[in-house]
This record gives C-alpha cells, structure tokens and sequence, in this order.
C-alpha cells in the first residue's frame, strides 16, 4: 500500500480511531476521489468540488474509519510573496471537511496538524512525495478564522494582492490565514501578501 508508514493511529476522545494518509492526487483511487467529493458535498451543503488543474497536483490528507473517509483536507503549491522579500514555497490548504456525523470530535484539527506536522517532515517529503524543495509557509482562506486560530494559523492583517501578469490586483474582500513553519522566515501579519494567479478562486 503506498505511504503505509505514513498512517498513523490517533486515539480520539470519544473513541474514534482514524487512520490518516497523505496521498498525491494521481494516486488516489476513483472510489477515494468520488467519496472526497461526496464527503466534501455533505460537509458544505452543496458539490463544491470545482475539477482546476492545479488539483490534479494536490495532495490529500485523508482521514479514515473503517475504511470510510470521513475527514478531509488537501494542500497544493503555491508561491506566496511578502512584498520586496524572497518568494515563499507555500502549502496552500482547501477543502477541509469532515462527515457531518462525525464533526466536533476533533478529527479535522487531528488533520490540520498532521498536515503542517507532515510538511515540515524533509524525510517523509522526500522519500514519499518525492517533494524536494521545502515549505516555507502553509496558508489558506477560512470560512470562518476562529476554528484554525486555535491551531494556531493567523490571520492576515495586511494587503493582499493576486500577481498577474506583472501586475498586482489587490483583494481586499478576502481572508487568508498563515501558519509558520519551521523554516519561515520572521515576518508581520501586517505586511503585504501576494499570490500568483490562479484559475478559480484566487485565494
Ligand atoms: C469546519 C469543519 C471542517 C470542522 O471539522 P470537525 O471535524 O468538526 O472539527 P473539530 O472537531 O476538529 O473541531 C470542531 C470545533 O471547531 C468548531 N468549529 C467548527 N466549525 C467552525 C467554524 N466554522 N467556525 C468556528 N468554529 C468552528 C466547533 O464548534 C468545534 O468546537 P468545540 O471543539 O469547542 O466543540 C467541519 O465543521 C466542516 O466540515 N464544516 C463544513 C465545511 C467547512 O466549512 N470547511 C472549512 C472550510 S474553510
């Protein structure tokens, strides 16, 4: 099985037991990929689930129990900009979602830190994703800030910007939360932040 020794056991309060994987999108089954979708569905209300791209090079974390999927989160590359520093090799994290039966149990902030706890993991970046260049920065848009500010991603206070071509299109309108990494650079929520481009939602 790919990535079995990145499946971990974690003991939950009210005794659930998920196995959590990370898997890159071109490895993930059908029968997984329709049940993300299905999950994610049932988490947001609605198929939220847009087929960019830039999904095809994500990677999934993948919460299971009994096989089922019943928590979610994926990350993809991105480059995120503070203004007049070094770009910064970004995880950029979507589609957070957990079963709606199963939510306030804590499997999405068990999620949530095996994905920054993973990305910070040269050895297991190397050997199972073959990921070679490290993150310098994990960032997302939340729904609502509160659930990640207390696993400690920040919300940005400063002007946030999409680059294209050459241009910076400010987005005032958007929220975007950053968590450091241990090889983050030291820098001020309150600094400009840029991200390139992308198809879709821009952040
Ligand atoms: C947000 C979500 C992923 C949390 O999953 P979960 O497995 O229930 O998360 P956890 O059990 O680890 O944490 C739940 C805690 O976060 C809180 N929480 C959940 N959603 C929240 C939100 N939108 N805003 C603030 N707090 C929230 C819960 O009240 C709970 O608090 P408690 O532990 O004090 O009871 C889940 O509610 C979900 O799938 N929501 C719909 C999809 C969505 O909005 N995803 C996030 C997109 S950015």
């Amino acid at each position: 099985m790919p990535y079995a020794d990145s499946v971990v056991k974690n003991s939950l309060a009210k005794r659930h037991v998920i196995d959590i994987q990370v898997i890159p999108a071109q490895q993930l089954t059908s029968t997984d990929q329709q049940s993300i979708r299905d999950l994610c569905a049932q988490a947001f209300g609605e198929d939220v689930w847009c087929d960019y791209g830039y999904l095809n090079s994500a990677f999934h974390v993948i919460g299971r129990q009994d096989d089922q999927i019943v928590s979610h989160a994926l990350w993809t590359d991105r480059i995120l900009s503070l203004a007049g520093r070094a770009p910064l090799k970004t995880a950029y994290v979507e589609y957070v979602a957990t079963e709606p039966s199963m939510q306030g149990q804590g499997l999405a902030s068990q999620l949530l830190r095996f994905l920054v706890s993973y990305i910070q993991n040269e050895q297991l970046l190397r050997t199972q994703l073959k990921v070679d260049e490290l993150y310098q920065l994990a960032a997302l848009a939340p729904e609502d800030s509160e659930f990640y500010q207390r696993l400690g991603w920040e919300l940005w206070l400063g002007d946030l910007s999409i680059r294209q071509n050459g241009e910076n299109i400010a987005t005032p309108e958007d929220d975007v939360m950053v968590y450091r990494l241990s090889c983050t650079p030291k820098f001020a929520v309150t600094e400009d932040l840029s991200a390139e481009w992308r198809e879709g939602e821009w952040w």
